[in-house]
């Protein structure tokens, strides 16, 4: 009984592989009407691959929050922190893909302009490395300009300098004045300026979330996906923090697309903790304990302000049943592992829920609030066998809470 299942169920399985296998050459490009009206992981660039070693190494740079009070000392100071941060990790791990898991910036009192240009100076030390990189947007990233206070002293409003035109977000005159950052201005300069960028405007109806899209990353010696990498938009700043339900019909369509017998494992990111996470997380303030793993507790999970469905699509992602050596175990596997997200800069814990991982990423910016030590989350995938795993690396090259997401 619990070597094999009927022949049907084999035919079954054999068949879809068989499918899946001959659609798969250099991964799967989606249908039109998936793919929304622009994409980066198209043509221009070159796929995605676990490298010869057979692991795919991912750095999570979380909560970056440049460009604060650029008319100050601390805020030009802290930029330069995270610019170190950021070396530090990328030379102690060398990942071979940066997640950017929302607010590279606090565009609440910049320029247009200027905040396409700390979003720029955010992705730099991946660029400059040569290491391609994903972003997702936080609720920082997108605000409504708000007036600070201070420019209400005798010392005023200080002037409107714009950076030159070539670093404004669409190259068109955005009009440098005090307006609010639109996530799509961002997310357009980024794109279209970086050949490394493997990030995407979205399919233009879930707008005003922009960056909801999916990567596939191939295995090391086949043209088969062997990753699946999803990406959604949580909101925040000019409107709710929420994943909708369109977005949840999005992701369903999607999954169901790119890996309908789910045998591809997969890692979802996104920046603001569902609700979920409120559920599962250690009391506050509390020491972490197992099952969860991390090593800063210091506050109240922050979630979304609504679950719309996203959390049952995911727990719901079918299971699969392991074929070895052409014989079925009758074993389930839900090939989701684990959601990551930022946005709490005093939690960095992975607890389990139902059968995937919740993850907390770490601070990573001198940026935005809280002043626990700065760090990165990397996680790696092996490919044969197969493992997810997952650690923290400090600024100061220390590392800690291992953990193991593939199990
Ligand atoms: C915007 O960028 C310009 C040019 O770098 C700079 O002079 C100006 O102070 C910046 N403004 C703000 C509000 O950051
Ligand atoms: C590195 O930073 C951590 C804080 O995250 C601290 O506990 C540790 O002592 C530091 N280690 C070194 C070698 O400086």
């Amino acid at each position: 009984m619990r070597w094999w299942h009927s022949l049907a169920a084999a035919g079954t399985l054999l068949a879809a592989l068989a499918a899946a296998l001959a659609l798969s050459a250099a991964g799967l490009r989606p249908p039109a009407e998936h793919h929304g009206q622009s994409s980066s992981a198209d043509a221009r660039r070159p796929p995605l691959r676990f490298a010869s070693r057979g692991t795919f190494k991912v750095a999570i740079f979380a909560d970056l929050h440049y460009g604060e009070n650029a008319w100050t000392d601390w805020g030009p100071a802290q930029d330069a922190g995270s610019d170190r941060v950021m070396a530090a990790v990328l030379d102690a791990e060398k990942p071979d893909f940066v997640v950017y898991l929302g607010d590279l910036v606090t565009a609440n009192n910049l320029p247009i302009p200027n905040a396409s240009m700390y979003s720029n100076r955010a992705i730099s030390p991946t660029r400059g490395r040569g290491i391609p990189w994903a972003t997702v947007f936080g609720n920082h990233d997108d605000m409504p300009f708000e007036w600070p206070p201070e420019w209400f002293s005798p010392a005023g409003v200080p002037p409107l300098h714009c950076p030159p035109a070539s670093t404004s977000a669409s190259g068109e005159d955005q009009g440098c004045s005090f307006r609010g950052t639109p996530r799509i201005d961002l997310m357009t300069a980024e794109i279209s300026k970086n050949r490394l960028s493997y990030s995407s405007n979205g399919p233009r109806d879930l707008w005003p979330g922009v960056s909801n899209y999916v990567l596939q990353v191939l295995s090391k010696s086949q043209d088969d996906p062997a990753l699946l990498l999803y990406f959604l938009d949580s909101g925040g700043g000019s409107y709710p923090e929420v994943i909708s339900s369109a977005q949840v019909s999005w992701f369903q369509r999607q999954s169901q697309f790119f890996n309908p017998n789910g045998r591809i494992p997969e890692l979802i990111f996104w920046h603001i903790p569902s609700t979920s996470y409120v559920k599962v997380a250690p009391k506050a303030k509390s020491e972490i304990r197992k099952p969860c793993i991390g090593s800063i507790n210091k506050e109240d999970v922050a979630p979304q302000v609504a679950e719309w469905g996203m959390m049952d699509a995911l727990a719901k992602r079918p299971s699969v049943k392991v074929a070895a050596a052409g014989i079925l175990l009758a074993v389930d596997i839900l090939q989701l592992k684990a959601i990551f997200v930022g946005h709490n800069h005093g939690l960095d814990w992975c607890c389990p829920y139902e059968k995937l991982w919740l993850c907390f990423a770490r601070h990573t910016g001198y940026g935005g609030y809280g002043s626990w030590a700065k760090g990165a989350r990397i996680i790696e995938i092996s490919e044969q066998p197969f493992s997810i795993v997952s650690w923290i690396r400090m600024e100061n090259g220390t590392k800690h809470s291992d953990v193991t997401l593939s199990s």
